[in-house]
């Protein structure tokens, strides 16, 4: 098998005092979906957003496509297709569809204008909507918005933190669509989620984060039978 796309090797991330996440490491391979799953509180975001560039990391180890990226700062990540889909989407409301996409193409070198109209094509409400304030997007448009405006940096592995929050069932089978897609197109995704049962149905592989740990990890279809792993992280969830 070749080197995975990415490895993060005994992450710590604290704030202050605060030790959130402590000693994670998990991989993914080229073209695979991995789950990071997990209760509130976790650390879910702060490893992504670790490994994003957002945060700065305590301690660890991060490596993508074989070079070291732990001090490398976002926007830098994102030139060399490191995306994220950040936790409650952060569009900016009050800017026009159309701006919020371009602002996803910035730092990625892509042909902005070709990938932005890609975008159109593939989600057809974004296109007849280009000119009006992101704001004016439903929850669940907006998503699509967030993940398009990642689409349009031309990612190799593309972060997604929850996804599915706070949309409606029917929208949260839109979004895990959307999500396959991209995966079967050849991009690696890391994914969060609350939502684990899903995210591990979807998921080649996945790893239980509990109080900044990983508690268990292995491929998702053996998570999701074990049932000492399900009743005791993966709870009780409503219809999916
Ligand atoms: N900016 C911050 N300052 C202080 N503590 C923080 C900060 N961000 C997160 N934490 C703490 O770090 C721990 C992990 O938080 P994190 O947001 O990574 O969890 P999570 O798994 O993403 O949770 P959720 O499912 O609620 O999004 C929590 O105890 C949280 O309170
Ligand atoms: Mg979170």
């Amino acid at each position: 098998m070749s080197d995975p796309i990415l490895t993060v090797e005994d992450l710590r991330v604290t704030y202050g005092r605060v030790e959130a996440v402590r000693g994670v490491s998990f991989s993914a391979a080229e073209g695979s979906l991995v789950a990071l799953v997990g209760a509130n509180g976790a650390g879910k975001s702060s490893v992504i957003n670790a490994v994003s560039g957002i945060l700065r990391p305590a301690g660890g180890r991060i490596t993508f496509e074989g070079q070291d990226i732990t001090r490398t700062p976002a926007h830098k990540l994102v030139g060399r297709g490191l995306v994220q889909v950040p936790e409650g989407r952060q569009i900016l409301a009050t800017l026009t569809i159309e701006e919020n996409l371009q602002l996803g193409t910035w730092h990625s070198g892509a042909d902005g204008a070709r990938s932005v109209d890609a975008m159109y094509d593939r989600f057809p409400v974004l296109g007849e909507r280009r000119a009006l304030p992101a704001g004016a997007l439903s929850g669940g448009e907006q998503q699509m918005l967030a993940i398009a405006r990642a689409l349009v940096a031309g990612p190799k592995v593309m972060l997604m933190d929850e996804p599915s929050m706070g949309l409606a069932p029917k929208i949260v089978d839109e979004v895990f669509r959307v999500i396959e897609e991209i995966r079967a197109s050849g991009t690696t995704v890391v994914l969060v989620e609350q939502n684990a049962r899903r995210a591990l149905r979807a998921a080649d592989h996945g790893y239980v984060l509990q109080s900044g740990e990983v508690v268990h990890s292995g491929p998702a279809a053996e998570l999701l039978a074990d049932e000492r792993i399900v009743q005791a992280y993966l709870g009780v969830e409503s219809g999916t």
